[in-house]
């Protein structure tokens, strides 16, 4: 695998994006040297600044660039303060980000959320409720359910108007998310935690029955239904349960965000959209949990950490290049022990803590690989 050539199209997008993605190179690059990679990075304009270069959130150019690599490491779109009469069809979230999850089939989105022992005060739970560090990873649907049903529309009616979203899934599409949890699940404590609604919808009793007939495939597995209602409720009162949540495309997305909060920064989380695997390679699209952040863009402050730990995930994910991801991991764990901080996950009771900018973080990181 090392001999052959990895192409990454590199889209920044808005916000923070560019600036994080910034550091993200400084780390493909060292970690090119040291493993001896053949990595052919390029850039390309999405977002917002799709819209400025080229008319569209999503341009061809670089859409075709997507096509021509291997995978893609993204950074964020969306300015909700942009232009308010960009149709909703057009604005960035739309038509760049469910665009291309829905172009490359990437159908399996997985967010890990670690809360590292020595962060533990950025998370809003008290410690006791923290047991041994929170470890949680979220495996979500992310090309079906009421994101991409149809119809979907709004239409007018006497008094107002009548808007339609639909819900679906159908057996194929919950048993391949479903391996997806359960493999990831054997890598770690054992445990699935499947999230449904099957009290109120017929999506949530096929959910159930698929789920619980590949689980039998998993006998080393335990597999635990839960109301997606108590779901929420478990995650703030004993988040420490949790191994790997499986959920459908809108459950995911909202436990995700809930889940993120508990590792104390949007700032702190990678994650994984994956496609299917052909001749042993996986299509993945790799970005930060959190958003553009307006507020602190281009002003050195962002935490670059979740954009390189998106580095390490494409490494391993896409390519089986264990060696450099987990080299990203453990440098980014290092300077996390040695007292490096960003605005987001600063203590100033902290004694070993010390504040550094989004660019002072990257270079130690990078030194620490
Ligand atoms: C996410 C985001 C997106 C989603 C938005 C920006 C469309 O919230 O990736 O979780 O809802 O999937
Ligand atoms: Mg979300």
């Amino acid at each position: 695998m090392n001999s052959s050539i990895i192409r990454i199209a590199a889209l920044a997008g808005d916000g923070i994006g560019p600036e994080v993605m910034r550091e993200a190179f400084k780390v493909l690059e060292t970690v090119r040297k040291k493993y001896q990679l053949k990595l052919e990075v390029t850039e390309a304009p999405v977002g917002w600044a799709g819209i400025d270069a080229a008319g569209k959130a999503l341009p061809d150019a670089t859409l075709d660039l997507c096509r021509r690599s291997d995978a893609i490491l993204f950074g964020s779109v969306g300015l909700p303060d942009r232009d308010p009469t960009l149709a909703k069809e057009e604005r960035p979230e739309r038509a760049a980000l469910l665009r291309i999850r829905k172009e490359f089939g990437l159908f399996a989105n997985l967010r890990p959320v670690q809360l590292p022992k020595v962060l533990a005060y950025a998370c809003p739970l008290r410690p006791e409720r923290q047991g041994d560090g929170i470890d949680i990873l979220v495996v979500r649907e992310l090309t079906g359910g009421m994101y991409f049903g149809q119809p979907k529309k709004t239409e007018e009616i006497p008094g107002g108007h009548r808007a339609i979203d639909t819900m679906v899934y159908t057996t194929p599409e919950i048993e391949r998310i479903t391996q997806v949890a359960f493999q990831a699940a054997r890598l770690r404590r054992k445990k699935v935690t499947s999230i449904d609604k099957a009290n109120v919808l017929e999506n949530g009793v096929l959910w159930r029955d698929v789920v619980s007939r590949i689980g039998r495939e998993y006998p080393d597995i335990t597999l635990e239904h839960m109301f997606v209602d108590n779901g929420a409720m478990q995650l703030m009162l004993r988040p420490t349960q949790f191994d790997v949540m499986l959920c459908e495309n809108m459950f995911g997305d909202i436990l995700s965000d809930e889940a993120a909060a508990l590792a104390g920064s949007l700032g702190m989380l990678p994650s994984a959209s994956l496609g299917a695997t052909t001749a042993g390679r996986t299509f993945g699209f790799y970005e930060p949990a959190g958003g553009t952040a307006p507020d602190i863009a281009g002003k050195n402050l962002a935490n670059p950490i979740a954009q390189i730990l998106s580095v390490a995930l494409l490494f391993r994910y896409s390519f089986g290049l264990t060696d450099a991801a987990t080299a990203i991991e453990a440098a980014v764990g290092k300077v996390i022990v040695a007292g490096l901080r960003t605005g987001d996950i600063f203590n100033p009771a902290d004694p070993v803590a010390r504040k550094v900018g989004t660019r002072e973080m990257g270079d130690a990181i990078v030194a620490a690989i």
